[in-house]
């Protein structure tokens, strides 16, 4: 018998409410060491509840944030389900754009709102309370061995879990690995995800004069370091947008016409609808591409911050002594973060002008990501989808990184369902982060569904 979104009981429900709450009143934020204690908390309090499940917890400390990981009994007739997530969130600034606090979780418009209830508190927890549902009705027993292993360092790129996992290879061999952090592209609109794009950043820092001067008695004298920073930013593209750095697009695997059809029939991912959902009237990008296969299938080169000079009220009649940007690229397969990386550093050296010193620090990255989403697995993630929203799911690519899903392959060689439930108004990462509440409750089934169809 196959779970319906309507199957909840109100008690369920309500603790669903309460647990999420107390979830998300930890801040914490992993890429800021001023939470490293909230992020500690926020992992015991995942450990406490799988352990309240009748689950062997163990928390593991790595050099950074700690690892939780909780398993049912392993019966080796069952097939294992891994279940990934994380548990710390992006920092909450600007913070006057919020319209309540982001740790105090308001209830609103049949949304919940705040910093990480998208990503990816609401959704790995939606399955994890799926799961403890399935318990309490089959006297603790699942139709397949499942192992959650939620981690609080995926905002800054995941540095400890892949070592990690190298390490203790053989407790985490499964058969699939299920994830609930990507997207769904409409209400209602199930969305299996069959790709990820990668990332590679980098920071750049321009030095010029030793001191910041003034303007009018050094200006025609001395390189800006502003004005070379907004050089370099603008070498990286051509006039048609692509990214003009020596190399970047020979790995790129070109995408399949099947994919591109598909994509054409996906709704709410026409020009006029993301118009009007990102409030722009033209929407730019690689020439050649729609929007869609440029965010899902085509590499890009982005500008994250940038900074250098007077940024307070009023002029100031100054040359900086310096300035800087952060960038990051996504990459689609088969390109090589390392390969990227060192290609962007040979083109701004190259481009920088005299007078200046360039300083150039590599940040983190991740491999893209693709399976194939009609494999058996791909058809059991379909059909839980199909299931649990009473609609034919759609198949997608994701713009967006979790660089673990390529680890997970690499180290397990086991395949991720991207089973997404971030509604394009969810605003991850943004102020006013929010999550439908409709998704937590469809994940809390979802993820019921799934173990039957997997078994
Ligand atoms: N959950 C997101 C990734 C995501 C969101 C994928 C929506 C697809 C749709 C994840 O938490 C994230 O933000 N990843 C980072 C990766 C990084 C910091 C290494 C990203 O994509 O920028
Ligand atoms: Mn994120």
């Amino acid at each position: 018998m196959h779970q319906t979104n309507n199957t909840l009981p109100e008690d369920v429900w309500n603790n669903a409410l309460e647990d999420f709450k107390t979830h998300l009143r930890f801040k914490s934020i992993s890429t800021d060491s001023a939470y490293k204690q909230d992020v500690a908390d926020c992992g015991a309090w995942l450990h406490a509840k799988f352990e309240s499940m009748g689950l062997e917890t163990q928390t593991y400390p790595t050099a950074g944030h700690p690892i939780v990981v909780g398993r049912t009994k392993a019966d080796p007739n069952k097939k294992t389900v891994l279940i990934y997530g994380h548990y710390d969130v992006q920092p909450v600034d600007p913070l006057h754009l919020w319209h309540s606090d982001p740790f105090e979780p308001v209830i609103k418009d049949g949304k919940i709102w705040g910093r990480g209830t998208t990503d990816n508190k609401g959704q790995h927890l939606a399955l994890i309370l799926g799961v403890e549902k399935y318990l309490n009705e089959h006297e603790g027993e699942l139709p397949v061995n499942v192992i959650f292993l939620i981690e609080g360092e995926e905002e800054i790129g995941s540095p400890n879990l892949k070592p990690f996992l190298e390490k203790h290879k053989e407790q985490f061999a499964c058969d699939i690995i299920a994830v609930s952090d990507t997207g769904m592209v409409a209400r209602n609109t199930p969305t299996l995800g069959y790709g990820l794009r990668g990332i590679a950043c980098l920071e750049i820092t321009v030095n010029a004069a030793n001191a910041d001067l003034h303007s009018g008695l050094y200006g025609g004298m001395v390189a800006n370091p502003a004005q070379v920073v907004a050089k370099l930013i603008s070498s990286l593209h051509d006039s048609n947008g692509k990214v003009a750095i020596d190399g970047f697009y020979d790995d790129v695997v070109e995408l399949e016409t099947w994919e591109k059809d598909m994509w054409t029939t996906v709704p709410d991912m026409d020009d006029t609808s993301l118009k009007t959902l990102l409030g722009v009237d033209e929407l730019v990008g690689e020439a050649g591409y729609t929007p869609v296969e440029r965010v899902w299938g085509r590499p890009t080169a982005e500008v994250n911050g940038i900074y250098g000079g007077y940024q307070g009220e009023g002029s100031k009649t100054v040359i900086p002594a310096n300035a800087g940007a952060k960038l990051s690229f996504r990459l689609v397969p088969q390109m090589q973060p390392d390969i990227i990386l060192a290609q962007a550093k040979a083109h701004l050296e190259q481009h920088c002008p005299a007078g200046v010193t360039l300083d150039i620090e590599l940040g983190h990255s991740g491999n893209s990501y693709m399976c194939d989403p009609h494999s058996e697995f791909g058809k059991a993630g379909q059909e839980a989808l199909r299931k649990t929203f009473n609609a034919e799911p759609v198949l997608i690519r994701e713009g967006g990184s979790i660089p673990i899903i390529a680890d997970f392959k690499e180290v397990l060689g086991t395949d991720s369902l991207l089973l997404g439930l971030a509604l394009p108004d969810c605003q991850i990462h943004s102020p006013n982060e929010n999550f439908h509440l409709a998704n937590f409750r469809y994940g809390i089934v979802l993820v019921q569904n799934l173990l039957d169809e997997l078994a």
